[in-house]
């Protein structure tokens, strides 16, 4: 049998697998369950700033305070401390009944709620901390320079308000990638997670109206994961962690050797369950032993670009060749 384990943001985990963030890890017996079936790692469920905020607004909608101005200004602290709460217990509980790290996860839209967040985390025992920062570039009036500066400052801010790690779970819509993620890089975080997966927008067509995309992720979003990972591995200044698309082991295993040093699963846990990862395991430790290979962190970032002695292969984009030889 070979050797799983890797390292993670200064974590050794007993293998690289991470239940992801989301609803299979917002409660302490999910988490436990989690770990039962291999997780080595859990990145609790987000707290979002917005679902606070909402708490507020629909205390308003009751219309007690319009005119207490400062009663407002206590209920919006109050939920907000209770939802604040609520997280912390979940940390704390989790860290009591499991042995594997628990990494607590934020989101928040502006660097000020990030740190309010993350101090109180942090004194809350989580080992990590992962950001979960989305800014749309949706607005036709911001530019993409000021969208970025926005995630510098949260990545630097946070990173130097805390002493535990800190990951930063990023999308893939900006400009000049390599460049910008490997500023990030150089930020103070400890990890970049590559990429979020987010609600998506489909349509109705039958009763023509605005409807919501497939929640969960296919094996075929993993390309995006795959190409950003050959390209970033060994020229940012911190870990890489894979998420988007795993599905299976020979897909972790190709993240593994593309240069992630953990790999991130959602989507196939809803589906499958929590047994999953067990099997996944299994299997990547066939092919390890089939390939002779002891210690999986021998093969992570194998296949980078960095090392490759035919770097372009990887930025290869257009199906020249393939369009060629069809007649
Ligand atoms: C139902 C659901 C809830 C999610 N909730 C969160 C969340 O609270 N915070 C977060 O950072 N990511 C969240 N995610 C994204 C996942 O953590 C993950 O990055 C994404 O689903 C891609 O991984 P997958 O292909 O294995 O699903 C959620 C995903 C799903 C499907």
């Amino acid at each position: 049998m070979a050797n799983l384990s890797t390292n993670y943001m200064g974590f050794d985990l007993k293998n690289p697998i991470i239940a992801s963030s989301s609803g299979l890890t917002d409660s302490v017996e999910k988490i436990v369950d989690l770990e039962k079936h291999g997780a080595a790692a859990i990145v609790l469920k987000s707290l979002f700033e917005e679902q606070i905020l909402m708490d507020v607004d629909a205390q308003r909608m009751n219309n007690i305070f319009d005119s207490y101005t400062e009663a407002e200004g206590y209920i919006a602290f109050y939920t907000r401390r209770n939802a604040l709460n609520s997280y912390i217990e979940l940390i704390d509980n989790a860290k009591q009944n499991t042995n594997i790290p628990i990494v607590a996860s934020v989101n928040c839209s502006s660097s000020e709620q990030w740190i309010d967040f993350a101090g109180d985390i942090q004194a809350a025992g989580a080992d990590a901390l992962e950001l979960n920062v989305f800014i749309l570039p949706s607005d036709p009036t911001v530019s993409g320079s000021s969208i970025e500066q926005t995630y510098l400052d949260i990545a630097t801010r946070v990173s130097s308000a805390v002493s535990i790690p800190v990951a930063l779970k990023v999308h893939h819509y900006f400009s000049g990638m390599a460049n910008f993620l490997t500023e990030l890089s150089n930020t103070g975080i400890k990890s970049l997670v590559l990429f979020n997966r987010f609600h998506q927008v489909d349509v109705d067509l039958e009763n023509m109206k605005l409807s919501s995309g497939n929640i969960y992720s296919s094996p075929a979003s993993n390309a995006v994961v795959k190409r950003w990972l050959s390209i970033l591995s060994g020229r940012v200044n911190c870990h890489l962690a894979a998420s988007t698309g795993i599905h299976d082991a020979e897909t972790a295993l190709k993240n593994l050797l593309l240069g992630a040093n953990a790999v991130q699963l959602a989507s196939v846990i809803y589906q499958k369950g929590p047994s999953v990862i067990t099997g996944m395991l299994d299997e990547m430790n066939r092919w390890l032993d089939a390939k002779g290979i002891e210690n999986v962190q021998d093969i992570i970032g194998k296949l980078r670009q960095a090392d490759s002695i035919r770097p372009m292969a990887y930025e290869r984009a257009q199906f020249m060749k393939y369009f060629s030889d069809v007649r």
